[in-house]
């Protein structure tokens, strides 16, 4: 078969680090660039070769050459592209959220299995080998009965009122901002590794910042830090919370709660899940992912680090480099693209985070807003 020609529309902070992991893809061409800011999808173009720029996702969506989208837009254009992917038969990687509703979401998934479409969303954290191995632990029975599961993610990027971005702006972002941006990664993985599904949540959100200065200009992702940099800042009212606490509980009864914020000081993109079971705990922090902690009560902690020798089962073809070669954040966009080409190509079984696991994550998401203005325990439905 030729090479699978996709298109990438946005070429912001994802846009760059999709193209840059889908360069090591085998079989993949990337042929496309969308995005309404010209020069950014210009820039990006020159210096990956890419033929093509286009202004519209229209024109990049209706280009007859391309099999497989990638959408790296903000979020409220995730309905709108994805759709009109699946409509045009494309395969389909959406960023998360896949969209800002379930409702939307349910619709996607409905389409895209009648179309018979290959859809994938970037929930990229179980895309690391140790996750992965901490699967398998909790599968296999070693941590026993899991009784407790919690941790937190945690940024500083949008910590200052002058901090701002089209994620803070419901009409762009959704109508929830931490949980839905930071949030969704962490009960993504937590219901990955635990293999159970998050049944009920209690939530307490909090707006520190009830109103923030927006610029003129459009300020990069994380790139908060240099705004007062930015000229013709205004003062504009923000509906979305900055920091959220979750009480939830899952399918077997197993009780958890983290905590989400992107106003803590110091912490850049700190993801930390414990999984404490009956028989033993696991610790993985993304800032640390080479590395999977287990907790005992009769014997010494023990620390792996990622070797594929000392690992068995599925959690080896995540590693691509020997033990003592850490391997990182684009990596887990490498191994989740590996597996949908390798589905979309050679039709392995589908290995990935599909639309399905994208709306269960909206439904999550709509339960925690309920449950926070409403100060009740609300459950997913
Ligand atoms: N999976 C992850 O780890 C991860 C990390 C960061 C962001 N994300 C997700 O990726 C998506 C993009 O976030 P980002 O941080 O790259 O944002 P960004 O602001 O850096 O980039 C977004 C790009 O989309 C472009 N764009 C806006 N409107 C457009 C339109 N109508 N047509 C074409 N292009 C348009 C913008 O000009 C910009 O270049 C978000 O949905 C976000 O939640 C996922």
């Amino acid at each position: 078969m030729n090479n699978v020609k996709v298109g990438i529309i946005g070429a912001g902070f994802m846009g760059a680090a999709h193209l840059e992991n889908l360069r090591r893809i085998p079989g993949v061409e990337i042929t496309a660039i969308a995005d309404i800011n010209m020069s950014a999808a210009q820039k990006l173009a020159e210096k990956f070769s890419i033929a093509h720029v286009y202004e519209t996702w229209q024109e990049l969506i209706a280009d007859p050459e391309i099999h497989s989208v990638h959408n790296c837009t903000p979020n409220t254009l995730h309905y709108e592209i994805n759709k009109a992917a699946i409509l045009a038969g494309k395969a389909i990687l959406s960023e998360k959220p896949l969209t800002n509703t379930a409702a939307q979401s349910e619709e996607l998934v409905r389409l895209a299995e009648e179309k018979n479409v290959l859809n994938a969303v970037n929930f990229s954290y179980r895309n690391y080998p140790l996750p992965r191995y901490a699967r398998q632990l909790v599968s296999n029975g070693n941590l026993g009965k899991i009784f407790l599961v919690h941790g937190h993610y945690l940024q500083d990027w949008l910590i200052y009122p002058e901090d701002y971005n089209w994620r803070v702006d419901v009409k762009h972002g959704g109508a929830s901002r931490a949980v839905a941006d930071i949030g969704s990664h962490w009960c993504d993985l937590v219901q990955f590794i635990t293999g159970q599904k998050i049944t009920a949540v209690f939530a307490d959100l909090e707006t520190v910042h009830k109103t923030r200065f927006k610029p003129d200009a459009e300020v990069e992702t994380f790139k908060g830090k240099e705004q007062s940099q930015l000229k013709g800042l205004r003062e504009v009212p923000v509906e979305t919370e900055d920091v959220g606490m979750v009480l939830f509980r899952l399918e077997s009864g197993a009780k958890g709660v983290f905590t989400v914020s992107q106003v803590s000081a110091g912490h850049k993109n700190c993801f930390k899940i414990e999984i404490d079971g009956s028989r033993m705990s696991l610790q993985w922090d993304q800032e640390e992912p080479n590395q999977l902690k287990m907790g005992f009560r009769n014997k010494a902690n023990e620390i792996l680090v990622k070797d594929s020798s000392l690992l068995e089962g599925e959690s080896t073809d995540f590693i691509h480099y020997p033990g003592g070669h850490p391997e990182g954040y684009p990596d887990a966009f490498k191994n989740l693209f590996l597996n949908f080409y390798a589905t979309l190509i050679k039709k392995i079984p589908v290995n990935f985070p599909t639309f399905t696991d994208g709306l269960l994550e909206n439904r999550i998401v709509e339960a925690i807003l309920k449950s926070s203005s409403q100060k009740i325990w609300v459950n997913v439905e």
